[in-house]
């Protein structure tokens, strides 16, 4: 239950998102943004006259700018905003046309986009551009296994076999393939998918591996890796993220109640972990220097923690809605941008622990904020 000051809070934090978006929207209006450098959107829009098939458009993150689009336009009615998610809409077409660069991101990139275009306009357009990108995540599942394939071979490195635990927000693409057609096959490899994880990526505490390594022919468990984490066997915050929403979202579609525990085991163990300040670290088993912090893991955990809040009895509820207010309250109040210095909101996402730059602006931080804020009102276009 919010107070009356959580209210006042919050009244005043979509007030700042709303004048951010009005200006941001119009600036970046014909681009799809990562990051920003030197405080402006970059762009994964690029002409490849060489006909080389590059990573920009294929991009993992490119359906959020979509997805914020469409966010705003369910909050404001606005038109330019459901003109501008079309947009990037469209541009991902070429995606498809080049398929070698696609995997299992299909989710995060046709959910926030076709599916969400297709919710509220109905344009079979998007219907038939989140059947395919569903098709393509269905043919990456592994039957021996039950997981679904993650990432194609990176610079000659076999992955027929890994699976990442990330891909728990690429299901719910499935989950409405199954939902949008009545066949039940893509609810079937959904579930598959998700029990596998259940015992090959969650542990005993609460903590989630990232990669799993499975033998893709008799599908036995091979390793697991570090990751984006520190190394192999700690707990890369984002990845603990990726889990915690990503099983709660599992039960929202299937009403499994294993999902709803998992998801809690996962959320009880990052609060027990969140730091006084509030500020949550790339990883929790990392060394206590150099300071490597990551926001878009404290963003998709508000998220995740107010869903389970809604589906708990009283007694439960405020622990999950205290640590996600927790959460927001310190990146509205120091973790944010709210001038017109910088296109982002979010300041301080980190790709990961090992990679060279840290701190700075990551699309879905913004994303997954303003999806948390829309959901504590109780106006949230639920994409997922
Ligand atoms: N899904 C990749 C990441 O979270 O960085």
């Amino acid at each position: 239950m919010l107070t009356g000051q959580d209210q006042v809070w919050l009244n005043e934090v979509i007030d700042k998102i709303s004048t951010k978006m009005d200006w941001v929207s119009e600036k970046s209006k014909y681009k799809i943004p990562f990051t920003t450098i030197n405080g402006t959107h970059d762009n994964r829009i690029v002409d490849n006259p060489s006909g080389t098939v590059t990573d920009e458009i294929n991009w993992w993150t490119n359906g959020f700018w979509g997805g914020m689009m469409w966010l705003m336009y369910h909050e404001t009615g606005n038109e330019k905003y459901r003109e501008i998610a079309q947009i990037s809409e469209k541009e991902l077409d070429r995606c498809f046309e080049e398929f070698y660069g696609l995997h299992h991101d299909v989710g995060f990139m046709w959910l926030p986009t076709s599916v969400a275009n297709y919710k509220v306009t109905q344009n079979p357009e998007s219907r038939k551009r989140a059947l395919h990108a569903a098709n393509l995540l269905a043919g990456r599942f592994n039957l021996a296994g039950g997981f679904i394939r993650a990432w194609n071979d990176i610079d000659h490195t076999d992955t027929r076999g890994w699976a990442i635990i990330d891909c728990m927000f690429n299901i719910p693409l499935l989950y409405w393939a199954s939902e949008e057609t009545g066949d039940p096959r893509f609810k079937q490899i959904a579930m598959k998918h998700a029990d596998t994880g259940m015992t090959a990526f969650v542990r005993q505490d609460g903590s989630v591996n990232h990669i799993v390594e499975f033998d893709p022919f008799d599908g036995g468990i091979v390793r697991t890796y570090g990751g984006q984490g520190y190394e192999e066997g700690s707990s890369w915050t984002r990845g603990q993220t990726w889990a915690l929403y990503g099983y709660m979202m599992s039960y929202m579609h299937t009403h499994k109640d294993d999902y709803l525990q998992t998801a809690k085991r996962i959320a009880n163990y990052f609060i027990a972990n969140i730091p006084a300040d509030g500020v949550i670290p790339v990883d929790f088993r990392q060394p206590k220097e150099p300071k490597r912090e990551d926001d878009t893991a404290a963003a998709i955990a508000a998220c995740g923690l107010i869903e389970i809040a809604k589906v708990v009895g009283e007694h439960e509820k405020n622990l999950y809605l205290e640590a996600a207010l927790k959460l927001l309250r310190t990146l509205d109040s120091t973790r944010s941008d709210w001038t017109t210095n910088d296109d982002c909101i979010i300041k301080y996402g980190s790709g990961s622990y090992h990679s060279a730059n840290h701190h700075h602006a990551i699309i879905y931080g913004d994303y997954y904020f303003m999806e948390a804020i829309f959901k504590l009102k109780g106006n949230d276009l639920y994409l997922w």
